[in-house]
């Protein structure tokens, strides 16, 4: 199928689909992005995902080159224009094309790109053996609650797990404390509860971890948002979650087995939750 995209006000072929070289996006990394996934047609948490790009472009004074109402049936004509099954649409607003200046000019408008794309499921492998981490010290910006698409490290940590066998990288803070992932937010099963760093400026709000809160506290889980270390006594299983992966079990860390080096109960109910509430979220849309 060919590929067919949202720019500035028209839908293009992929190919055709091109973004003005002072774009301030290619020049200095000056947006804002979503990802957002469509299964069978059904958007997951549309709005969720749309409130945020809204806070995101809000806290770089980026103003929304659409509103939210129109920004949503963009989207839709988008997927409609590639209507895989399984769907991760890419939202992503840039400040502007304008001759290169670090301070930006008052009167810009945004670029905006949208595409739709096939979301690979993770392999039935995968799920079975979980996958596998690597741990370094977070190098990047103090605003990682904004979706920003200054992704370079992201990029590294993603790179530097590649090299080292494994699948993402969990980004710790100067007290090795785990914050998050390259493209994920972590928690970790401890003495039978699900602690995950708690919302702050080192970490993305992730949808998927809200979801995944959400759905552990329903089945009685407790949960607990703060600060934790891959060291912490009573530690059994470490996991992730995004809207590419819903929850993943995370078995290996630095080539160490995390608990037995299997997925475990909590990973594995997890799983098994989230991908019902997507097929709660589908029937209720
Ligand atoms: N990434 N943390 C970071 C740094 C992320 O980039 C992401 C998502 C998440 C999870 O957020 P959510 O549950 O809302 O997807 C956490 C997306 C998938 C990406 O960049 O492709």
């Amino acid at each position: 199928m060919t590929l067919t995209a949202w720019v500035n006000g028209r839908f293009l072929p992929l190919d055709e689909a091109t973004v003005h070289i002072e774009d301030r996006g290619f020049q200095f990394a000056d947006g804002v992005y979503e990802v957002i996934a469509c299964f069978g047609g059904t958007f997951l948490d549309l709005d969720a995902h749309l409130n945020r790009l809204q806070r995101s472009s809000e806290s770089i004074n980026i103003q929304l080159p659409v509103s939210l109402t129109e920004l949503k049936s963009l989207i839709e004509q988008t997927y409609r224009h590639n209507p895989f099954d399984d769907a991760m649409i890419y939202v992503q607003i840039t400040r502007g094309a304008a001759p290169r200046s670090h301070l930006p000019g008052a009167e810009l408008t945004p670029t905006m790109v949208i595409t739709s794309r096939n979301l690979p499921m993770p392999s039935a492998q995968k799920i079975s053996a979980g996958v596998a981490a690597i741990t370094l010290e977070d190098m990047r910006w103090k605003r990682c609650d904004i979706k920003s698409i200054a992704l370079l490290a992201s990029v590294i940590g993603k790179q530097e797990a590649a090299y080292r066998g494994a699948d993402e990288t969990f980004w710790l803070d100067e007290d090795g404390n785990v914050l998050e992932g390259c493209a994920t937010n972590c928690f970790a099963a401890i003495h039978g509860m699900l602690v995950t760093h708690p919302l702050d400026h080192q970490v993305l709000g992730g949808i998927t971890r809200q979801m995944v809160l959400k759905v552990a506290k329903a089945q009685g889980i407790s949960v607990e948002e703060r600060p934790w270390k891959l060291t912490e006594t009573g530690l059994t299983e470490c996991m992730m979650s995004s809207t590419t992966n819903a929850v993943m079990p995370v078995c290996h860390i630095n080539g160490e087995k995390v608990g037995t080096g299997i997925p475990g109960p909590m990973s594995m109910q997890l799983r098994r939750l989230m991908l019902d509430e997507f097929e709660t979220l589908k029937v209720s849309t």
